[in-house]
C-alpha cells in the first residue's frame, strides 16, 4: 500500500511545486473510490447538506451529521489526507466551542485535520486548536456559511477595499490564516489574480475552488466532477463524467427487464448444489423446469473490489 499524505506533506508538496488534489466525498462507497483515484486529500465538506441533503445551503448541516458522514469516509480512507468541515455555528460562538467540536471531528469522526471558514475574526481560534496539535485548514474568500451576508454565493474580491469580501480584506484573511497556524488554506470564488497574489504572499499552500491555475491545489466537489447534480454546473466545476445520466440509465434498464421478467435469469438466481445430499430435483415453473442433477452448481462471483482483497462485508454478501 502507498504512504498515507500527512499535513506535513502538503507543505512539501508546495515547496516542491507538486500541485495538490483534493476532492470532497460523504460516503465509504465513494471515499473508497476517490481514495483509490490516488487523490491527496479528501473533505468531508459542508456541502453535504447541498449535494447529499438537498438543502439550498449548507447552513443547517450538524456537527453530528458531519460526524456521521465523516467516520463512513474515515473507513474507506487507505492513502488520502482526511479533513472535515466544521458546520455553520459549531466554532464562532467560542473558542472552547471549536476545541470541543473539532476534537469530535477527530476522535469520533475519523478526520486527521478540519476546516473552518474565516480570516482575521478566526485567527484566535484557529491558534488554539493549533496549539493543541489539531491541524487546520483555513478557507476563505466565498465563504458559504456568510452566505447571507454576501447575498448568494458570489464571487468574492472583485472590488477594492477593506470591507468583508473585498480584495484587500480577502488578502489580509488569508494571511492571517496562515500566521495562526492554519497547515492550508482554501481560497473558494475569487478572481485568479487574486489567488496568484496570494498563493505567492503566504507559505502555507492554497487551495483553490474557482480560484484559478495558479494555487498550489485544486479540490471540487466531488458531485460536480461525476456529473451528479443534474443539469446545474457551476462555472469554476468542471465535469469530468455524467454518472446522473448513466445511472438514470441504468436504473431504468432494470426496470424494464423487471417488468418483462428478464431479470432475474438463472444466471443471476440460486440453485441447489448438485452435491449437496437431498438436492437430487427442483421444480422451477415458471420459466422452467431445472434438472438440478444436471446443472453445476452456481456461485454468485462478486465484482473486483477497488482496491484490495474483498471485505469482509461483501465476502458475507457474497455467499448470499
Ligand atoms: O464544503 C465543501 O465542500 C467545501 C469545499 C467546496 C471547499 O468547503
Amino acid at each position: 500500500m502507498e504512504r498515507k499524505i500527512t499535513v506535513p506533506d502538503l507543505q512539501r508538496m508546495k515547496d516542491a511545486g507538486t500541485k495538490i488534489t483534493a476532492l470532497t466525498a460523504y460516503d465509504f462507497s465513494f471515499g473508497r473510490i476517490v481514495d483509490a483515484a490516488g487523490i491527496d486529500v479528501i473533505l468531508v465538506g459542508d456541502s453535504l447538506g447541498m449535494v447529499v441533503q438537498g438543502l439550498d445551503t449548507t447552513l443547517p448541516v450538524t456537527l453530528d451529521e458531519t460526524i456521521y458522514h465523516c467516520r463512513m469516509v474515515a473507513r474507506a480512507r487507505q492513502r488520502a489526507l482526511l479533513v472535515a468541515d466544521l458546520p455553520f455555528l459549531t466554532y464562532q460562538v467560542s473558542v472552547q466551542d471549536a476545541l470541543r467540536n473539532a476534537g469530535r471531528l477527530i476522535k469520533e469522526g475519523g478526520a486527521q485535520a478540519v476546516k473552518l471558514e474565516g480570516g482575521i475574526a478566526m485567527a484566535e481560534t484557529i491558534a488554539a486548536l493549533a496549539a493543541v496539535d489539531i491541524p487546520v485548514m483555513g478557507h476563505v474568500g466565498l465563504t458559504p456559511q456568510s452566505v447571507h451576508r454576501m447575498g448568494g454565493h458570489r464571487v468574492q474580491g472583485r472590488r477594492r477595499g477593506q470591507a468583508p469580501g473585498e480584495r484587500e480584506r480577502v488578502i489580509a484573511d488569508a494571511r492571517a490564516v496562515a500566521e495562526a497556524g492554519a497547515f492550508a488554506v482554501v481560497l473558494e470564488g475569487i478572481p485568479l489574480d487574486l489567488a496568484a497574489e496570494i498563493t505567492a504572499q503566504i507559505d502555507i499552500p492554497t487551495i483553490g475552488i474557482g480560484a484559478g491555475r495558479h494555487c498550489d491545489g485544486q479540490i471540487l466537489v466531488l458531485h460536480d466532477v461525476l456529473g451528479l447534480c443534474g443539469d446545474f454546473a457551476p462555472k469554476f466545476a468542471k465535469r469530468y463524467a455524467d454518472l446522473g445520466r448513466a445511472a438514470v440509465e441504468a436504473i431504468a434498464a432494470y426496470a424494464g427487464e423487471v417488468r418483462g421478467s428478464v431479470f432475474p435469469d438463472e444466471a443471476h438466481s440460486f440453485l441447489l448444489r448438485a452435491e449437496q445430499p437431498g438436492a437430487a430435483t427442483i421444480d422451477v415453473t415458471p420459466p422452467s423446469a431445472i434438472s438440478v442433477a444436471s446443472q453445476p452448481a452456481l456461485e454468485h462471483t462478486p465484482p473486483t473490489p477497488i482496491g484490495g482483497a474483498p471485505t469482509r462485508a461483501r465476502r458475507r454478501r457474497a455467499v448470499g
